[in-house]
């Protein structure tokens, strides 16, 4: 494998699970060619020149499976555009270029993004990164792509102001307070509710959200139930079922935090929808019991499995018994505009995380290479 580049790497993964999705793999692998620009030639057997936090071994990339229950699953990409030097402003700026290549392409709907960019576009971004895209590609259909932005881009201390203000150009400004109030604990937030994401949908129509993401530090799953109590018609019972099957307990959750997300179409004053990520990796030993548990959780949600091993073999071949974080997070989605069960695999390009000590596991059953 010496000498691998990091676009080999990944296209070589995206046409399987293309093929294990029914999609055609040309556009997306073009899409991450224009993406990784620079870092297209990058060896994998090298550290990446840029610390992406997109993936836990700085892989600029993310996929991700969504399980529906009335339509075959969808693939997802989740990227950060790579720029030719090493700073994040270099990096926002290959990001809002890699968008300008793509409004015609797609026949990109950014009335919402041009609202808002002003609140987050600065010239000297702080934080983990500062534009972030996710490709969805449906089988037949042309790539629908969301943008994430930072709403510490401008500092820890305006999170809530760049919220409030992005929230407000869109006239979505009811629901902020609602959110707090009901859903996130008393006191918490900027504290350990962090706000960590906001994000627009490029296309208009009334499927069309915005989503507003809250990280939970030290959260409990009775924690997770408030945030999701905030949207109508959920069941409580079914979040708190996920969640503790997920992360193998009811909390608290000291590793990596819960994050719930808000959906909003335009006009609402109430989000329509809800989402639960729990980062699956840092509550399991290993990659076997990670598959295991969103292999139950599929089951239990009435969702069609079959592609969940295909889709896990298409990304690698090492045993899931020899890392961990193959499968990053899972997330429930309830509520508009689609239920179901999402599952987060790193593309694993550069590194694979040891497993945790302390399971059974054997030089036989270990499967080493
Ligand atoms: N790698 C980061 C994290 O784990 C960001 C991220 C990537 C993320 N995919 C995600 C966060 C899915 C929540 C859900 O925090």
């Amino acid at each position: 494998m010496h000498g691998t580049s990091l676009l080999d790497r990944l296209a070589g993964q995206l046409t399987r699970l293309c093929a294990v999705v029914d999609a055609d793999p040309a556009v997306p692998r073009q899409l991450v060619a224009d993406l990784l620009g620079p870092a297209a030639t990058r060896p994998v057997d090298q550290p990446p020149a840029w610390p992406s936090d997109v993936a836990d071994d700085h892989t600029p990339v993310e996929y991700s499976v969504a399980f529906n229950e009335a339509e075959p699953p969808t693939l997802r990409i989740l990227a950060e555009a790579q720029a030719a030097t090493g700073d994040l402003a270099a990096h926002a700026q290959a990001a809002y270029r890699f968008l300008d290549r793509q409004v015609d392409r797609f026949d990109l709907a950014t009335s919402r993004f041009d609202a808002v960019r002003e609140v987050f576009d600065t010239d000297r971004p702080r934080g983990a990164f500062a534009l972030w895209y996710s490709l969805v590609f449906r089988s037949g259909r042309r790539p629908e792509l969301k943008v994430y932005f930072n709403p510490a881009v401008r500092g820890e201390e305006h999170r809530a102001t760049l919220v409030v203000e992005a929230l407000r150009k869109l006239g979505l400004d009811a629901a902020y307070p609602m959110m707090v109030d009901g859903g996130l604990r008393p006191g918490e937030l900027g504290r350990r509710d962090q706000l960590t994401f906001f994000a627009l949908d490029l296309h208009d129509g009334d499927q069309s959200r915005v989503k507003l993401y809250v990280s939970q530090y030290d959260a409990t799953v009775d924690d997770a139930v408030r945030a999701a109590s905030v949207v109508d018609d959920i069941d409580p019972d079914q979040v708190a079922d996920f969640c503790t099957t997920a992360a193998g307990g009811p909390g608290p959750y000291e590793r990596r935090p819960l994050v719930s997300s808000y959906t909003f179409t335009t006009g609402a004053t109430q989000p329509v929808g809800y989402s639960l990520y729990v980062p699956i990796r840092d509550y399991v030993d290993d990659d076997v019991q990670a598959r295991d548990r969103v292999r139950e959780l599929l089951d239990r949600y009435g969702l069609d499995a079959s592609r969940l091993d295909p889709a896990i073999e298409a990304v690698t071949d090492r045993p899931l018994a020899d890392g961990v974080g193959l499968i990053a997070h899972v997330s429930l989605r309830v509520g508009r505009p689609r239920p179901g069960i999402t599952v987060y695999l790193s593309a694993e390009a550069h590194q694979v995380a040891a497993p945790r000590p302390g399971r059974d596991r054997t030089p036989m059953n270990a499967g080493s290479m």
